[in-house]
């Protein structure tokens, strides 16, 4: 048994193999792979249905996949009981013991490992200091806020040292403010404690805020697992670019090279060494046009937002896509009608 001295001496490295999971029709995990370092907060990214929670309870041991292997530290666990994988978990809906006090909520994974009541005291304390509820102890869950109750289920989760962390939308259930501010916590308890941590949430922002990796799954697949910037800038696909923060997604010929052609005859200038004949996806971002550049579109402002800081505008092409675009928000939001050009630039045109 590991007491709890420095931080994150029980943290391991995860590697899930070829893990495939159904329920009937449903491949809820179709064979993936992936690792998380340790120390490293990995973001599982994915629209509902996608299979992330069924992720989770296999590394947790809450299912058992039809194939593949779960490694922590280099042992296989894919056999264990959850009880003995030293997984930390928090879920969506708190499941916190509603009868028992913060104190012995917290207490409860420590009591089942029968360690000294002292030993218990001390951990316990320094557990909910972590996440600032020192002088809650004798609070039962329901005289608690929504924040306050994911902090001491957050606090029962790390209080024994675990070899991971595994987080399913533990913010699912909170305003947008609250959220913000528990997403620091973690991320900032997760760094300190150097825990390994699988992180759930169909919240993109959430994602980007948090990861060190993003892992973008959809229908039982792993997409992409790349950095926050990587997957923003450099989608690997058409679903990825689409399901992470707002883009024009375009597609076209490679018909010489550095230039593509869409099928509305329009040539765009990109910085690619696709070969011509090639099929490409191209993803624009919002706020990568400005009032002109290399590649040109002009058109009629079909719809504008304001958004405090920036101008959100759909712009229909004459003869051509319909684009969202992102201004920086000066003067007075220009009306629906209004003629516009905007352009982009090579690079800040991403080929996939
Ligand atoms: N116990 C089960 N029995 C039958 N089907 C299941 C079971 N658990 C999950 N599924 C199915 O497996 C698929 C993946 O479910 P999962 O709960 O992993 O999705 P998710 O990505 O966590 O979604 P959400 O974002 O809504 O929580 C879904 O189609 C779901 O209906
Ligand atoms: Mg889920």
């Amino acid at each position: 048994m590991r007491t709890g001295k420095g931080s994150g001496e029980g943290s391991a490295e995860l590697l899930i193999e070829g893990v495939a999971k159904r329920f009937g029709e449903v491949a809820a995990l179709d064979h993936v792979s992936l690792s998380v370092a340790q120390g490293e907060l990995l973001t599982i990214l994915g629209p509902s249905g996608s299979g992330k929670t069924t992720l989770l309870k296999v590394v947790a041991g809450f299912e058992t996949p039809d194939a593949g292997r779960v490694l922590v530290g280099g042992a296989d666990i894919t056999a264990l009981l959850p009880a003995r994988r030293d997984i930390g978990m928090v879920f969506q809906n708190y499941a916190l013991f509603p009868h028992l006090s913060v104190k012995a909520n917290v207490a409860f994974p420590l009591e089942m490992r029968n360690i000294a009541r002292a030993e218990i005291d001390r951990r316990v304390g320094e557990a909910l200091a972590m996440v600032e509820l020192a002088g809650y102890e004798a609070r039962l869950p329901k005289q608690l806020s929504g924040g306050q109750q994911q902090r001491v289920a957050l606090a029962r989760a790390i209080v024994f040292n675990p070899r991971l962390l595994l987080l399913d939308e533990p913010f699912g259930a909170l305003d947008r403010k609250l959220r913000e501010t528990m997403q620091l916590e973690v991320r900032r308890l997760q760094r300190r404690l150097g825990l390994t941590t699988i992180f759930i949430t169909h919240d993109q922002e959430e994602a980007l805020v948090l990861s060190d990796r993003i892992a973008v799954m959809n229908k039982g697949t792993i997409q992409q697992i790349a950095t926050t910037t990587e997957i923003y800038e450099r989608p690997a696909n058409d679903f990825v670019a689409d399901f992470v923060g707002e883009s024009n997604i375009l597609h076209g010929t490679v018909s010489a090279p550095g230039l593509v052609a869409l099928p509305d005859g329009r040539k765009l200038m990109v910085d690619s060494e696709a070969a011509p004949g090639a099929k490409v996806g191209l993803l624009m971002r919002p706020e990568r046009f400005s009032g002109g550049g290399l590649n040109e579109f002009s058109g009629e402002i079909v719809e504008a937002v304001y958004l405090g800081t920036s101008f959100k505008l759909r712009i229909a092409c004459e003869g051509g896509p319909e684009l969202l675009v992102r201004q920086p928000a000066r003067g007075t939001l220009p009306a629906a009608g209004t003629k516009i050009t905007v352009g982009i630039d090579p690079e800040a045109i991403h080929v996939f």
